[in-house]
């Protein structure tokens, strides 16, 4: 809020009446400055708002605003042109009282867009139904019409109005806009024919030569350019920057047709704005001769061209521009005009034309806005007037208009004084508190100079305008010198004192206004106030097609034998008949103000606005609202703005309010010379109290702030705690329901499977059905589990699980595949070498296992490939050898041979190659036996290593061979099995191999002779053998 403790200083107050000082202009004037530094553009004298032109758009005024202020209690947000709209509108409503408001401030200062926003508010907060939707646009469409035809760019303001407005919106007993109706005040017609320098015309003529499409154009024949038409270029100033004429032509057309306009009314309405252009184009030639001095048209096309615009008679109307009718003895005669009078003709024409035509236009807006309900509905209407008058204006040279324009606002000045100052004095009447009086500058003084019958200056003028005999501008500022001469408030170059009369022309007159001297240039004074327009050319008009024109040139007008009334009093009577308008209802004012000549944003001229605060008596304003007290409210609003701060209104006062406020000021500490305590409000004298008690409702609002935000925060975090609470519950349980369902099915799984167990445990024996399958499958899975971790490492590993009856098949596939694929796997592993030695090793068990006693010993122990190296053996030895046996040499072991005859050990070494057993003796052949001659060979079963080889003697040998023909050969050897396995191998003689169970071994040791014996037997502890007595060969072999 702006009122806050820091903000004060930066912003200012938002109401003047709380400035301490508040009699100084001084502080005044700083107070608006900081305000309008800050953007604060609007601030309150009471209930006064004044408003200073930002000249740049504030976003101040859109729907978020309109919320804000909408029955809002009107001190309770800041000051703003929708709280005054609002307020209005409430009174409106709960008093059922007709308001008005009126918007005054000098030209420029934002009055009508003031109005415009209180519209704008209005249309957008009332209530709506289709009917009333349509007249809120109505009201909102009947601007952009009534500015083009009534607002110009003038010095001063480049949307000036140029006439005053004053607009009725009606509302019905619920409160929604159901109509309206416009006043328009005194047209600046002059402005048709005429415009100062930097000035237009009315915006209409610019918008319909920028925006009209050329077919248009061409039916008007008119030209895309202002500067052909002479009413259009005497300011010098047919573009400016600000305002765009196309868009706004946009504008106006579619206002047009929603207020009702058909599209040939438009055509007609727009021949005419045409036809004012090309009257101000028609130009006067002085005729010579027998005519000499008399006017006539110089461009008759143009004539033509008019009269079908204006829809009358060319031939008619060339007559009626060029002459006048006068009546002698009872007799019409035409008297020709000369070139300047009939230049004045044309003038007057054209204004009439226009000012008639924009009359029309009012007319035809409020027959738009009309509410057209039964007697009693229209009766039970309220209505808020808003009054937009033309400002307070001075020019350069100031003519009858300013003069109208000014005694207008001085009027209203008048009224404003008067109703302020009455409604203070009514109101501390109505609360019972004494009222001190005021001193204040009344304007009725002035209001009365210009008004007051005969004295008055508009009784003058209008005496002059119809005095008979020779009258002109000067005899009127003649007789005014006489009439009125010696008045405070009037000064003429004669009556002036030296020092003034620099400063004035002899034509001028000043008038001492409430707002500020101004000097009135008197050139003109008459005419305007007569407003003449020839009866020959009021004729013509009333003869024309175009049905406008015919409505506002009425024939009843030409049968009025009276004379008609004069400018000045017609306007008299209309500002009565408004300011009688206006006291009947309840006024609220702003007050706007202009802050620079510029119009340039940010700009704040200290003098400029100092002269307009000082005019529009705001000072005034200010100490009659402060006659006694500053601030005022009702017990209601203070109690409930302030009850905070008294422990005992706060948090609700249940008594009286007057006691409340009574128990709330005493708490605070309040004099009993600060305050009063009316009927309804409580009365503050100084605004330091009232500061007093806001700073400190500020101190207290950040206590307060702090508890309810402690308070919020708590509820704000339990109540979320208890959300998230509620969630978790919600979730456990959900998740407990799971939970417990798959814990229920898991037990039910459980037990069925355990029922299956038992029951196929019960059935295990019998042929696999429903009852037993379960169990049966799971006996068998367990045993192939059991089984896949305790197979049979290798081959010699015989263990195996047992497995149950009804995989007992299986379990012996199994066993087999197992005992299989190991074998398998192992053989693929092992070296030829080692299969070798397995394969002799084989060879060995077939022949010898459990069949001689040292085989045992000799089945851990692998065979060698040889127990000699070659080294061992003399090479000669080899070279004996043929070459095939030395390539095939394959075994070579050390034996003992016994010999023939006496069996006496003889050390050998014996050589087994691929086709023959060749015995050496310390590297000499000594014999050589081949496989083919090699019958068997015996051996004891005993631990001994004795053998026979049983060699047979070929008849086909050859010599060589019969040589080494020796018979049996009795070997011993320490590696019997081996030598005696590879030997069966070589020679192929494996089934040949005879192990001797009987203890006894015949052979024969020469070829061909006798057979020898080698007898076995197990007494003693040591292998002894030798030749026995019986001749053979005794083997004592010792036990195992
Ligand atoms: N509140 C505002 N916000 C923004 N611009 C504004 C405001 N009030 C006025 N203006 C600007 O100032 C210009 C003049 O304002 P406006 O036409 O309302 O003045 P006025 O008092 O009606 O003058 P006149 O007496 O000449 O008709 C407007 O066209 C607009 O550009
Ligand atoms: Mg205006």
């Amino acid at each position: 809020m702006e009122w806050s403790l820091t903000a004060r200083d930066r912003v200012g107050v938002q109401d003047f009446v709380l400035l301490e000082n508040h009699t100084s202009e001084e502080a005044f004037m700083e107070n608006l400055h900081k305000r309008f530094k800050e953007n604060l553009i609007y601030t309150y004298i009471g209930p006064v708002l004044v408003s200073v032109n930002p000249y740049r758009h504030l976003d101040i005024y859109d729907e978020e605003h309109t919320e804000r202020y909408r029955g809002v209690n009107f001190y309770e947000a800041p000051p703003h042109v929708f709280a005054v709209a609002d307020n209005a509108y409430r009174s409106m409503r709960t008093e059922g009282r007709d308001q008005c408001v009126l918007i005054s401030g000098e030209s420029g200062a934002g009055k009508t867009e003031a109005s415009r926003r209180m519209v704008q508010y209005y249309a957008a907060t009332c209530p709506a139904s289709d009917k009333v939707r349509t007249v809120k646009e109505r009201l909102l469409q009947s601007n952009p019409i009534l500015e083009a035809f009534g607002n110009a760019k003038t010095l001063h303001n480049d949307n000036s109005s140029r006439f005053g407005k004053y607009m009725d919106v009606q509302f019905d007993f619920k409160g929604a806009p159901v109509g309206g109706h416009v006043l328009h005040y005194l047209l600046e017609k002059s402005r048709v024919v005429h415009q100062s320098h930097g000035e237009r015309n009315f915006h209409v003529f610019y918008q319909l030569l920028e925006g009209g499409d050329d077919e248009l154009l061409g039916r008007l024949g008119l030209e895309r350019n202002p500067g052909q038409y002479r009413f259009l270029v005497k300011g010098n100033c047919c573009t400016v920057h600000s305002i765009d004429d196309r868009r706004e032509w946009k504008a106006v057309r579619t206002a047009l047709s929603m207020v009702g306009s058909g599209d040939n009314e438009v055509e007609e309405l727009l021949s005419i704005v045409a036809g004012v252009l090309h009257l101000g184009n028609l130009q006067y030639g002085e005729g010579t001769g027998r005519r000499g001095g008399n006017a006539y048209v110089t461009n008759d096309t143009l004539v033509t061209y008019l009269a079908r615009l204006l829809g009358v008679n060319g031939a008619l109307l060339t007559e009626a521009l060029t002459h006048k009718k006068i009546v002698a003895r009872g007799e019409e005669l035409m008297s020709p005009l000369n070139p300047e009078q009939a230049s004045s003709a044309r003038d007057a024409l054209s204004k009439a034309v226009y000012g008639r035509t924009f009359t029309w236009l009012v007319d035809k807006i409020n027959a738009s806005l009309a509410y057209n309900a039964d007697v009693n509905a229209r009766e039970n209407c309220s209505v808020i007037g808003l009054l937009d008058i033309y400002g307070f204006e001075v020019f350069k040279r100031n003519s009858f208009e300013q003069f109208c324009i000014n005694y207008c606002n001085e009027k209203l000045q008048q009224l404003f004084i008067e109703l302020t100052l009455r409604s203070e004095q009514e109101e501390y009447e109505a609360e019972g508190i004494a009222w001190e009086p005021v001193h204040f500058f009344d304007n009725r003084v002035i209001c009365d100079l210009v008004e007051q019958k005969f004295r008055g200056i508009i009784s003058v003028l209008d005496e002059e305008c119809l005095r008979p005999g020779h009258t002109d501008d000067f005899t009127f500022l003649e007789k005014l010198e006489d009439a009125v001469g010696g008045h405070a408030h009037l000064v003429t170059h004669r009556l002036a004192d030296s020092e003034t009369r620099k400063s004035m022309g002899r034509h001028e007159f000043r008038l001492r206004h409430y707002a500020g001297d101004v000097d009135y240039d008197v050139n003109g004074f008459l005419d305007s106030n007569k407003d003449l327009l020839f009866r020959s050319l009021k004729e013509v008009m009333c003869t024309s097609e175009n049905k406008i024109l015919r409505r506002c040139f009425d024939r009843e007008e030409l049968m009025d034998k009276r004379r008609p009334e004069t400018s000045a009093v017609q306007f008299k009577a209309s500002l009565a008949r408004l300011t009688e308008i206006l006291a009947s209802k309840e006024p609220s004012y702003i007050r706007c103000i202009k802050p620079n000549d510029s119009k340039q944003a940010w700009r704040f001229n200290q003098a400029l606005v100092s002269h307009q605060v000082q005019y529009l008596g705001l000072m005034e304003n200010v100490r009659v609202r402060r006659a006694g007290f500053a601030y005022r409210r009702s017990y209601e609003v203070f109690l409930q703005r302030y009850k905070s701060l008294c422990p005992d209104t706060w948090p609700h006062w249940r008594g009286k309010l007057t006691d409340g406020v009574s128990t709330l000021v005493k708490h605070l500490g309040y004099k009993p010379d600060e305050y009063k305590l009316g009927r309804t409000k409580v009365f503050i004298r100084s605004p330091k109290t009232l500061f007093a008690t806001e700073d400190a409702l500020e101190t207290r609002k950040h206590g307060l702030a702090a508890k309810l935000q402690a308070g919020w925060r708590g509820h704000s975090q339990k109540s979320k705690y208890q959300k998230l609470r509620n969630f978790a519950i919600e979730i456990q349980t959900w998740w407990r329901g799971i939970l417990a369902r798959r814990r229920a099915h898991h037990r039910r799984q459980a037990a069925d499977t355990l029922r299956r167990f038992v029951k196929g445990f019960v059935y295990r024996r019998e042929p696999q059905c429903p009852d037993n399958e379960y169990f049966l499958d799971y006996v068998r899975h367990q045993f192939l589990v059991k089984l896949c971790g305790n197979l049979p490492r290798n081959v010699l590993d015989k263990s195996w699980p047992t497995p149950p009856t009804a995989l007992a098949e299986a379990s012996e596939l199994l066993r087999e595949l197992c005992v299989r694929n190991m074998a398998r796997t192992y053989c693929d592993r092992i070296s030829p070498e080692r299969k070798n030695q397995l394969e002799q090793k084989a060879v060995a068990s077939e022949i010898f296992r459990n069949k001689k006693d040292n085989y045992l010993q000799s089945v851990a122990k692998l065979f060698v490939g040889t127990r000699l190296n070659k080294v061992q053996i003399k090479t000669k030895v080899f070279q004996a050898l043929s070459d095939s046996e030395r390539m095939n040499e394959k075994y070579l072991v050390p034996v003992v041979k016994y010999d023939r005859r006496g069996y006496r050990p003889r050390p050998r070494q014996l050589i087994l190659t691929a086709n023959s057993a060749v015995i050496l003796e310390s590297g000499k052949l000594k014999q050589h036996i081949d496989y083919r001659d090699l019958t068997g060979v015996s051996v004891s079963s005993l631990n001994d290593g004795l053998f026979v080889l049983h060699v047979a003697s070929r008849s086909s040998d050859d010599n060589k061979q019969k040589k080494n023909k020796k018979g049996d050969v009795v070997l011993s050897c320490e590696y019997v099995i081996e030598t005696v396995t590879k030997l069966a191998i070589y020679a192929d003689k494996i089934n040949h191999v005879n192990v001797n169970q009987e203890g006894r071994i015949t052979f024969t040791p020469a070829a061909p002779g006798k057979e020898a014996v080698i007898d076995f037997t197990t007494a003693g502890s040591q292998l002894l053998v030798a030749k026995a007595k019986n001749g053979h060969l005794s083997v004592t072999v010792p036990q195992c």
